[in-house]
């Protein structure tokens, strides 16, 4: 079969497309026919060996799936012929995967394969991060750093799902501003100057729950426009840099940093991810969780479609398709 793979660690331009064995599955393993596989922040990191995550050259990257059952064990809930939706940590970019049930979710022929690829990574992460970590509380106000992403336009649309009165989306330009408002963001502001721009649209009050999956130097504004029992949900370091926190401002504002690592807490509770997918099954049946795809490349030009991300051009979900 036909995959992707990460043989070096010189970035996205050096992935290399392979015919490489089909994969074998193992005990209590799902075979899935790929259709559309989603393109993440991790999977870049990884063509730089700057993820957690590190698995020894050459290796075929891919977090997610949606596709076809190709095979399972005779006691699975799924059979031959089902749309699925998986979380794969690895091995997405390929024509076939094998992936643990406890990671394969059922796909509503409502949704196109490549929005079934879009949601399992940042869906659940921002679900995890929203419910399960910060708590939310219907009626609270949510921001949400680098807004117009995959995470970000998640987050947006878990956030007002799950209650969240009012959610305010940080771009980095107009075209992103656009995005945000299209998957359900009630007020979208520049990064440039947004600690005054929550001030003024919040009353002074700020927000209950920051959202950052970008890191770097808006950390400190961030803090400083929390309210009062607020909570700032750390999730990734797009910026590049990871910041640092002088504790005082937690203890004098009644303020909570929260760390959130969803992949690692769904791989050692294989239930977990599963109980998530129900909680957003009927979300995502209304059409409240929609991913919205912001481009699509067969499965040879990966290389561009990471290149999207590493260059800050990506909005909402970029998938690989057509496998
Ligand atoms: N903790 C977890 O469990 C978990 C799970 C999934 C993903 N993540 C992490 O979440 C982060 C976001 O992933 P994603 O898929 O949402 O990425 P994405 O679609 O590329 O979005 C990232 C956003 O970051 C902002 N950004 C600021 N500076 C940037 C820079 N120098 N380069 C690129 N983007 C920059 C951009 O927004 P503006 O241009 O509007 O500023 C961009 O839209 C990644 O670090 C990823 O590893 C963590």
């Amino acid at each position: 079969m036909r995959a992707i793979m990460i043989t070096s660690y010189e970035g996205p331009d050096a992935v290399e497309a392979r015919d490489v064995e089909e994969p074998q599955p193992a005990s209590g393993q799902v075979l899935i026919d790929v259709k559309a596989a989603g393109v993440s922040f991790p999977e870049l990191l990884q063509t730089r060996g700057r993820y957690q995550l590190k698995p020894p050259v050459p290796y075929i990257p891919g977090s997610e799936v949606a596709g076809i059952v190709a095979a399972a064990p005779a006691d699975s809930a799924f059979a031959v012929g089902d749309r699925v939706a998986a979380f794969s940590m690895i091995g997405g970019y390929a024509e076939r995967i094998a992936v643990n049930e406890s990671s394969v979710f059922p796909l509503s022929g409502d949704l196109t394969f490549a929005e079934g690829a879009a949601l399992p990574l940042n869906y659940l992460t921002a679900h995890f991060a929203l419910l399960h970590r910060a708590h939310l509380i219907s009626g609270e106000t949510v921001l949400v750093h680098g807004a117009a992403g995959g995470v970000g336009t998640a987050a947006i649309q878990v956030a007002k799902a799950f209650g969240a009165a009012t959610v305010i989306a940080v771009v980095s330009s107009e075209e992103k501003r656009g995005v945000a408002l299209a998957v359900g963001a009630d007020e979208v502001i520049m990064v440039d100057g947004f600690r005054d721009a929550v001030a003024t649209l919040t009353d002074g009050r700020g927000v209950d729950v920051v959202v950052d999956p970008v890191g770097g130097d808006r950390f400190t504004d961030s803090l400083r426009s929390l309210a009062t029992d607020g909570r700032l949900l750390v999730i990734g370091f797009t910026a590049g840099d990871i910041p640092t926190v002088q504790v005082n401002r937690l203890l004098l504002n009644n303020i909570s940093v929260v760390g959130v690592a969803w992949g690692g807490y769904a791989l050692s509770h294989p239930d977990f991810a599963a109980e998530q997918w129900s909680a957003l099954a009927s979300h995502i049946s209304s059409g409240a969780l929609r991913p919205p795809i912001g481009a699509s490349f067969p499965l040879e030009r990966a290389a561009e479609a990471l290149a999207t991300l590493d260059e800050r051009r990506a909005t909402g979900k970029v998938v690989l398709e057509g496998i």
